[in-house]
């Protein structure tokens, strides 16, 4: 006998003998929201006092588990019942509470399926608390059942982390009970009935202390400081180290309240405000302009790259480590050893670090297949070109796997400034054609600039975006424009660091001032590890100078790579001041009439980042990128924009756009630089307020 429990249907009531099946259906991912909490709390209540009732399962329709709490609510008044009321109440309950888990249970809902007494999951379950991804920590007594559940150090690293753990896993741990056979909500409901003819009491999980009470200390405590050391300015990593520590050491309710202070401080903080900004900026950018949700993508098997060189290689590899098989071309054997060479030590330095296993390098290994015959790339549904950043190369290379790729195959370049139209000339089906631009080291950075064409095809965009998504990437689409989202703000804001140097500021000054902001290296160490004859190249080619990094170049100092760029490297790594760079500064200085000065941190920052922002506002107002989140995305995956900080855009708005534009307007009639020049873009959002 089924019946529906709440006005809206999104919690319902099935008896089943005496075990009552709370089924919970909010889709798409049944959040914990106002409209599931009040009608879920009637319902356990209900069953409850309901003598009939002997034992209670609580499950989900749809394709998960709870996956936690609604995002969306957060920031606003909280409407009770909370999920803490919630908890409290499975906690009062006396017959058997089962949570039948499928998909994965996150956060709030792993949380609700610890206040049950046991839990019984599919096979392909996945359990975590990934709120610390999200710039908080578990608030509804994530942080202290669960360390009570599977002891201290493994919770630790589930809350610091934010990574689920697989079904199997969590039954080996104690997280739930057993795994379901016969079919999850059948299984769960035999299980609760077993339990509630053994007969009670029902241990709930506050009751148990032995792995609490059995946790070593100093073990303990140097996990968190491992934790805490890498932290990067987040504070919600070592939120959750003090709220498990707290959980070993308070008295439960205690604990429980030290929680919610925590959880209260960050829900409020502008960190974790970032972090939810970027949570859902990652959703909103798989919409795209023009493309409605009938449109399907294309099946792919296997992905072919021409060029085996570093980036034709990583790119390979992150094909590979998602699962997808691929066929390496390059011109010459020679070149396509060195190139499988390269992959496998890459592959060899992550075993050795611990980070992948024999069996994963030898999987991934398996999915790569060499050749220097073009005729092989018939087989596969996506082409991506590698190669050198020449138009006429890459044109070359381009006509050459027009005439093998299959019909319906993707054929996609690599570049990261030429324009797209251009290269989609010369293939005859520009509709299958779109940039790709990865980023550097390509299996490891998690950015892909999807670079639409003006012929690109609605269901290529729609593939390349899932594809991308599946192997790991985040996927942005951009239009064409030199340098595209990301390497067209880098220039811009990087315009103006030359002329820092001319009027008093140091490399160092400059790079420390963009650490303590929260990138991950400043513009000079960025350029001296990339290589300063990389974009001498580019320069020379656009009939462009700069008057510190050409003479730099001119002396043959490319950077590390020569032991000498911006920085001195005696050792080959760590970066010193160098004297005589310093001089040839001052003497430039001299030369052209410029009095240096002190220059304070602020002003670095006024003068990099504010130009790198109104670059960003040119890109929306041009539609070469869809929104500000879209801009987000890209520099925080693919150049270390501070997370916490939610993008330049986020950043922007945080400040207030009106003190950009003010401050660009200063700087612009200071510098007369174009790149200080607010755009029509700022000044009208800024005058929205
Ligand atoms: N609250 C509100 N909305 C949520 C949500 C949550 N906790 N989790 C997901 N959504 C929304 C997404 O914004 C998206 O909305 P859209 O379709 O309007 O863009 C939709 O649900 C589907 O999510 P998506 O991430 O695209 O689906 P997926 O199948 O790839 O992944 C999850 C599903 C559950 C793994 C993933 O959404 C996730 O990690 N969610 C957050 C979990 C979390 O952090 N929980 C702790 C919160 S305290």
């Amino acid at each position: 006998m089924a019946e529906a429990a709440s006005s809206e249907n999104k919690v319902s009531v099935e008896h089943r003998g005496g075990v009552a099946i709370v089924a919970i259906d909010n889709p798409p991912v049944n959040a914990l929201s106002f409209s599931v909490r009040k009608p879920l709390h009637d319902a356990l209540v209900r069953l409850r006092d309901d003598a009939a009732t002997a034992a209670i399962v609580v499950t989900c329709a749809g394709r998960t588990f709870i996956a936690g709490a609604d995002i969306t609510e957060f920031g606003k008044p909280m409407q009770d019942p909370d999920l803490r009321a919630l908890i409290a109440l499975l906690e009062t309950i006396e017959k058997p509470t089962v949570a039948a888990i499928h998909g994965t249970a996150l956060g709030g809902g792993l949380e609700l399926a610890l206040g049950c007494h046991f839990r019984v999951a599919d096979k392909a379950a996945k359990l975590g608390l990934p709120e610390v991804k999200l710039g908080l920590l578990p608030g509804a007594g994530g942080t202290v059942r669960l360390p009570a559940l599977i002891g201290p150090l493994m919770a630790l690293d589930m809350i610091s982390s934010g990574t689920p753990i697989a079904a199997s896993e969590a039954l080996e741990a104690g997280l739930v009970d057993a795994l379901a056979t016969d079919g999850l909500v059948a299984d769960a409901a035999a299980f609760a009935a077993v339990k509630a003819a053994e007969g009670g009491p029902f241990s709930s999980v506050r009751l148990r202390r032995d792995k609490i009470e059995a946790v070593d200390g100093e073990q303990l405590e140097a996990r968190i400081k491992a934790i805490v050391g890498k932290a990067k300015g987040l504070r919600a990593p070592v939120a959750c180290t003090e709220a498990v520590r707290n959980a070993v050491l308070l008295p439960f309710d205690e604990a429980l309240a030290a929680e919610r202070t925590l959880f209260v401080e960050l829900v409020a903080s502008d960190q974790s405000k970032a972090q939810r900004h970027l949570f859902f900026a990652e959703r909103e950018a798989a919409k795209v302009e023009g493309v409605d949700k009938s449109v399907k993508p294309r099946p792919i098997h296997r992905v072919g790259i021409i060029g085996a060189g570093t980036m034709g290689g990583g790119i390979a590899m992150a094909f590979a480590n998602g699962g997808i098989p691929v066929t390496l071309v390059e011109a010459a054997e020679d070149a396509l050893q060195r190139g499988l060479e390269r992959i496998e030590k890459n592959y060899a330095i992550s075993v050795s670090r611990g980070s992948l296993s024999e069996a994963a390098k030898a999987e991934r290994m398996a999915r790569l297949s060499g050749t220097t015959d073009y005729a092989s790339l018939a087989e596969c549904d996506l082409i991506i070109e590698a190669v050198f950043e020449d138009m006429v190369v890459k044109k070359g290379v381009l006509a050459a796997i027009d005439k093998v790729a299959k019909p319906g195959a993707i054929i996609a370049t690599n570049t990261s400034y030429l324009d797209v139209n251009a290269l989609a000339a010369s293939v005859s089906r520009p509709q299958d054609f779109a940039g790709m631009h990865f980023f550097s080291p390509a299996n490891i950075m998690k950015l892909l600039e999807i670079v639409r064409g003006r012929e690109t095809a609605p269901d290529v965009l729609v593939t390349l975006l899932s594809l991308a998504r599946t192997v790991g990437k985040v996927p942005v689409v951009v239009g064409v424009c030199h340098g595209f989202v990301g390497n067209r703000m880098l220039t811009a804001r990087g315009a103006d660091v030359e002329a820092l140097l001319l009027e008093g500021a140091s490399p160092a000054d400059v790079d420390k001032a963009f650490t303590d902001f929260g990138w991950p290296m400043g513009p000079f160490q960025m350029w001296d590890l990339a290589g300063l004859d990389i974009s001498w190249r580019n320069r020379k080619a656009l009939g462009k100078t700069a008057l510190i990094a050409d003479w730099l170049c001119e002396q043959g100092r490319f950077g590390q790579k020569t032991g000498r760029g911006f920085y001195l490297y005696a050792d080959g790594r760590t970066a010193q001041s160098d004297p005589e760079l310093a001089s040839h500064i001052a003497d430039e200085a001299k030369r052209l009439g410029i009095a240096p000065r002190a220059i304070s941190a602020e002003e670095i920052i006024d003068r990099t980042l504010y130009p790198l922002i109104n670059e960003g506002s040119r890109i929306l107002e041009e539609g070469i990128a869809a929104r500000e989140s879209d801009v987000d995305l890209v520099w925080v995956n693919g150049y270390g924009f501070p997370i916490g900080k939610g993008g330049p855009m986020f950043w922007a708005r945080q400040k207030g756009l009106a003190t950009i534009v003010e401050r660009l307007a200063y700087w612009h009639q200071k510098t007369g630089k174009d790149v200080f020049h607010p755009s029509e873009w700022l000044k009208a959002k800024a005058s929205e307020g």
